[in-house]
């Protein structure tokens, strides 16, 4: 009888192994960017090689410029300054006080992984401070990214 109570208890935890396990995997593939390497669909790749930059500077100056500026310069506003962000790690400028969140993300800026933060920031970084949720549709996310990587002493090759 115990040992039939053992094992009956054995099973129990390790299907509850078993789905936690499951759980965390599903988390990886749509995560935080901490578990999880997005990439560009080719469709956006496209959007974003045939956006127009002053279409993607007017969009920065609407939604992001009250909390980053578009120039070069080290000094930081509500959010951190957003020159050379392409190619830097995430929560690196010098001075700016990020999340624990953003810090220890570990991800690098790309074109692929701002792509998948501006369009869901909270999933992209869960316990960022950057109080903005993202950008639904492509179109606007792709000019937005054109103009951010002009914003660079040596701005990135479009993606293939
Ligand atoms: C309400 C203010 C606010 C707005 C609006 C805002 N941001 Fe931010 N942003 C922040 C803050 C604050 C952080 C730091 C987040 C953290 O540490 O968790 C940040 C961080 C970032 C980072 C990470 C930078 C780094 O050095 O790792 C990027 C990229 C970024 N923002 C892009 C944008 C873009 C593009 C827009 C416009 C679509 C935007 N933000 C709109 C406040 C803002």
């Amino acid at each position: 009888m115990k040992k039939w109570f053992l094992y009956s208890l054995f099973l129990v935890l390790c299907i509850y192994m078993m789905s936690s396990i499951a759980q965390t995997t599903e988390d990886k593939s749509q995560g935080s960017l901490a578990h999880f390497k997005p990439t560009l669909s080719a469709d956006l790749k496209e959007l974003i090689k045939t956006a127009d930059i002053a279409d993607g500077k007017e969009y920065f100056m609407r939604k992001c410029s009250s909390c980053h500026d578009e120039y070069q310069s080290e000094t930081h506003g509500k959010g951190p300054n957003l020159w050379n962000v392409f190619g830097r790690k995430a929560g690196t400028s010098e001075g700016f006080e990020y999340s624990d969140a953003m810090r220890q993300s570990g991800h690098n800026w790309s074109f692929a992984t701002l792509n998948y933060y501006l369009t869901r920031t909270e999933r992209a970084v869960p316990g960022r401070i950057m109080n903005f949720r993202g950008i639904r549709q492509d179109k606007y996310r792709a000019k937005l990214l054109l103009f951010l990587s002009t914003m660079n002493d040596t701005p990135p090759a479009l993606p293939e």
